[in-house]
């Protein structure tokens, strides 16, 4: 069976910064330790006034097109993945190809678009549906086009606040891809949960700690049915365990307990039952409350011991490079984690072609997936041409006050004029509303 899989990624951050620990918790009155501890968070990013996330998708995916040398009439398809639409009629993706097309001499007609919801979620159900028809044969040797793009905004005030972010993140779905190969086996977690939704409205109604509990309880649900198609799980068995990241302290959660159920009945477990113990069974207890009392007390142990330490170490702490230093870029997020996770084995030198990756990708409301990636030859060479750093270098960063009209500038329910803080070189911008309240771009050289 041919390869499918990712063959190119770029990423396109908002042009603005903000300094969560330095900024941001002072005049909240804060501890700046909440963020660089707690939340795992350093800086997050913002969209300039010309940005938005059709700008930046569209951006992020005219590099990745430059860079592969492709024509519009190779692309086939052409999906969205976002939470932050601002029309329930037309997609964001035509948005998208339109302002391509202002660039090409070719255009999009034949391509196939959509728009994917699911929270942060869609960006993967996304990079799915575009698996499922190259696999299909419906294609015509065509690739496709997948772009998670968000503008992370909570109401002034709300907790989740100090979690936000911007940017887009484009990627190209092929036949014998450059960087991951997807498995077809996937496990899947999803209830009909109350935890965080926008029910027509831009900023999240939020029940942040429930949330925690949501996300938790849908991967794990996830991951025993992954194993149930794939295989029981080793913490050996991956280079790198991406997940979905809203902030990187929910990964620290997350991750021990991936751990504690991937080391159950292992040689790992026996090791450490001299100095923890063996890991509580349900069986053994009166009820399930004690039983999770167990579970808590003996996380606890184990979030201590050098096998999870240096587990975590390898494996996942490299995946939250980029997160720490953007904030949540919702359907972008867990992509992201996938691409801190490969730049920091190019920036280590390390062999990755053939090793596997645990993809966890998670959707509020709610509904978490789980697969297997075999990284391909060519990952380097692909990872490597992104100028995300430069981009991250580049950006403004805001005083608090500046952030305060940021934040207005896109919020939908305000008028708010902004002097932008950057230039805007060689991109599209945003550059006001046509006489049907759609939303126009211009590309600048
Ligand atoms: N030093 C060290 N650590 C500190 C600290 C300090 N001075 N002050 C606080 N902390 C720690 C806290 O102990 C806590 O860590 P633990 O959970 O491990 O105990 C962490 O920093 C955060 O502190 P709080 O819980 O006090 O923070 P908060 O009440 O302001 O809310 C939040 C945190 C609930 C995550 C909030 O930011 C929020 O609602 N965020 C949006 C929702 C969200 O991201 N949910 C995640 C799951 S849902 C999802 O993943 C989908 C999505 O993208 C939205």
């Amino acid at each position: 069976m041919t390869a499918v899989g990712i063959d190119a990624v770029e990423i396109w951050t908002g042009k603005l910064r903000l300094d969560l620990p330095g900024t941001f918790a002072p005049a909240e009155g804060e501890d700046p330790e909440k963020y660089t501890k707690g939340l795992g968070l350093e800086t997050s990013s913002f969209p300039d006034a010309y940005e938005d996330i059709v700008t930046m998708g569209a951006n992020a995916a005219k590099r990745l097109i430059d860079r592969k040398g492709l024509d519009p009439q190779e692309i086939g398809r052409i999906d969205v993945a976002t939470e932050s639409a601002f029309d329930n009629s037309k997609p964001v993706s035509t948005y998208i190809a339109g302002c391509l097309e202002q660039v090409y001499d070719d255009d999009f007609h034949h391509a196939n678009k959509g728009e994917r919801k699911f929270a942060c979620l869609a960006g993967t159900q996304a990079i799915d549906d575009a698996y499922n028809w190259i696999r299909a044969g419906r294609n015509r040797g065509r690739a496709a086009l997948v772009v998670a793009t968000d503008t992370a905004l909570y109401a002034r005030g709300d907790p989740g606040e100090a979690t936000q972010g911007a940017g887009a993140v484009a990627m190209l779905v092929t036949e014998d891809p450059s960087v991951v190969e997807l498995s077809t086996e996937q496990g899947y977690g999803s209830a009909d949960e109350t935890d965080f939704l926008k029910p027509n409205q831009q900023f999240p109604s939020v029940d942040g700690k429930r949330s925690m509990q949501v996300y938790l309880a849908r991967m794990r649900e996830a991951l025993t049915d992954f194993e149930s198609v794939a295989w029981d799980a080793h913490p050996d068995d991956f280079a790198y365990t991406p997940f979905h990241t809203p902030f990187p302290g929910m990964v620290r959660k997350a991750g021990l307990l991936g751990y504690r159920h991937m080391i159950r009945d292992t040689e790992i477990e026996d090791a450490l039952e001299g100095r923890i113990g063996r890991q509580p069974r349900e069986e053994a207890h009166e009820d399930r409350e004690a039983y999770e009392e167990a579970i808590r007390g003996y996380m606890d142990e184990l979030k201590g011991t050098e096998e999870y330490r240096s587990w975590y170490g390898d494996v996942i702490g490299p995946t939250l490079d980029i997160s720490r230093r953007v904030g949540n870029w919702y359907t972008g997020s867990v992509h992201l984690a996938r691409m801190s996770a490969l730049r920091h084995a190019a920036d280590n030198d390390v062999d990755l072609a053939g090793r596997k990756l645990l993809v966890a990708s998670y959707g509020s409301g709610a509904q978490a997936e789980i697969h297997a990636e075999t990284v391909v030859d060519g990952w380097r060479e692909e990872v490597e041409a992104t100028n995300l750093d430069d981009q991250l270098a580049r950006r403004y960063d805001l005083s608090y006050e500046e952030y305060e009209g940021v934040h207005d500038r896109h919020n939908h329910d305000m008028d708010v004029e902004m002097e932008e803080f950057t230039r805007p070189d060689g991109e599209f911008v945003f550059t006001g509303w046509g006489r049907m309240s759609e939303r126009k771009y211009d590309y600048v050289e």
